[in-house]
């Protein structure tokens, strides 16, 4: 008989495993303590963009196979428990703030059937499993506890969900390795490379992918600044170091650096865990890190100031993008918004736009300035800031945008416009790490 299985937490990571999970062909209940994100997944409509899922969660929940609910109680008939809530920064320090996933597995532990399998797949600070195993044996000690942590990316949470470039798990025992591999058959099928590992291991492959694909970005944003200050291009810096297969050119896109609910906050906690391990000096990389990156923010601002004049009181600016990163409607750290918040903090007039952000954009900063299309948003704007690289953004054809500004002044946060393109249409042109 094929496994029963629940999810807990239905955010972005849950909604997509538990939508994926039934696209598997097994039987999902998805549990989540918030009665209106459970009134809209139950009806198939996604709480957040997400390209690709919105149509599979629709299509999943017309099967019959996926339900949710906010009644914990619903997960007894369930085998294998995945652990999906947020561990986001606590307020008062770097740390992981660890409520939300102690107080799930609390939630489930009175109803898990004898030999079930709870799953974490939220990002935790090492050493965390471990005790919600120990703990989990005196509750519910028929029950065991695993580590599957979780690499996808936002805007493309679906792709990497079903098709991942590998599946790590973190187990004490090969009944839980072989529970596992029942549910990911069909991943494991199509090649998918299977790495065992132990409890702290599982926990640290997360946070020490995430730590070095923070640290390539902030490389990459060092070497901006580096060129800025001797003359030179990091687009084509990036381009040239990127052939040597030792390095690869993915990620190497400079700008106004990384945010969102992962980089920033998992960096940090990394660090703050390490500190309590006795292990503080072999991560001090990381603070550097995370300043390069807070510093890429500062930097277009400094631009801006260059090309107005530091008074910004007078000026108009038109912010392109307020999502950390296209295809995406989280605003959660983004480097955009915080930036357009800061121009405007600084006296500027700001007005955002964003294909699917500015409702999210608009909750979190309710007083910037926000425009229902490009248009609207530049018209009369003293200076362009592109902040997040949105194909439609791409796509623009400056000469047309020309007469709605007051000045042709346009700066790319992300390396991503074409830059002659601009330049022939009479537009003054700028780029974090390029002089010319
Ligand atoms: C990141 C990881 O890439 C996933 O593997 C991981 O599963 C996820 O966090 C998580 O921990 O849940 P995500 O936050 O969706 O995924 O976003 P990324 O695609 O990693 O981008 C992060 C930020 O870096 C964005 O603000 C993006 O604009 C910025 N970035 C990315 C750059 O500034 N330059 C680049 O070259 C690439």
């Amino acid at each position: 008989m094929s496994l029963k299985l629940s999810v807990i937490g239905c955010g972005y990571l849950g909604a997509t495993h538990a939508a994926c999970m039934s696209s598997l062909g097994f039987e999902v209940i998805g549990v989540d303590t918030d009665p209106d994100k459970i009134a809209m997944l139950s009806k198939g409509e996604l709480p957040f963009y997400e390209p690709g899922l919105d149509t599979l969660l629709a299509a999943e929940i017309k099967t019959g196979r996926l339900t949710f609910t906010t009644d914990f109680s619903a997960v007894a008939d369930a085998d294998v428990h995945f652990i999906c809530v947020g561990t986001p920064q606590s307020k008062d320090g770097l740390a992981a703030d660890l409520t939300y996933v102690k107080s799930a597995v609390a939630a489930i532990a009175p109803h898990l059937k004898s030999g079930s399998l709870v799953v974490g797949k939220s990002t935790v600070p090492v050493g965390t499993a471990q005790g919600l195993r120990d703990q989990l044996a005196k509750s519910s000690p028929e029950s065991d506890l695993a580590w599957n942590p979780e690499f996808l990316r936002e805007g493309f949470a679906v792709e990497d969900t079903l098709t991942p470039n590998r599946l790590v798990v973190g187990v004490t025992n090969d009944r839980a390795e072989n529970i596992l591999k029942e549910v990911y058959k069909p991943i494991i099928d199509l090649g998918t490379p299977w790495i065992r590992a132990d409890l702290p291991t599982s926990e640290l492959v997360k946070v020490a992918a995430n730590s070095f694909l923070a640290t390539k970005i902030s490389f990459i944003n060092a070497m901006a600044e580096v060129c800025e200050a001797a003359g030179g291009d990091v687009t084509v810096l990036a381009k040239a170091i990127g052939y040597d297969p030792r390095i690869g050119n993915r990620f190497l896109q400079a700008g106004i650096g990384f945010g969102g609910g992962c980089l920033p906050k998992d960096i940090r906690a990394f660090m703050a865990r390490a500190e309590e391990l006795g292990a503080k000096q072999a991560l001090e990389f990381l603070r550097e890190i995370d300043a390069i990156n807070l510093r890429a923010r500062q930097r277009v601002i400094d631009v801006v100031r260059t090309e107005l004049t530091d008074d910004l009181t007078k000026y108009t600016i038109a912010v392109l993008g307020a999502a950390f990163k296209p295809d995406s409607d989280d605003v959660r750290d983004s480097p955009a918004l915080d930036i357009a918040a800061q121009l405007q903090a600084a006296g500027a007039s700001v007005v955002v736009h964003d294909p699917k952000a500015i409702e999210n954009a608009r909750k979190r900063f309710p007083k910037l300035g926000f425009a229902g299309s490009v248009q609207e948003c530049v018209k009369n704007a003293d200076l362009i800031l592109h902040l997040t690289e949105w194909r439609e953004y791409r796509e623009l054809d400056p000469n047309s945008l020309a007469s709605l500004v007051k000045r042709k002044i346009i700066i790319d946060g992300r390396n991503a416009l074409d830059r002659d393109k601009w330049r022939e249409a009479g537009w003054q042109f700028h780029a974090l790490g390029r002089t010319d």
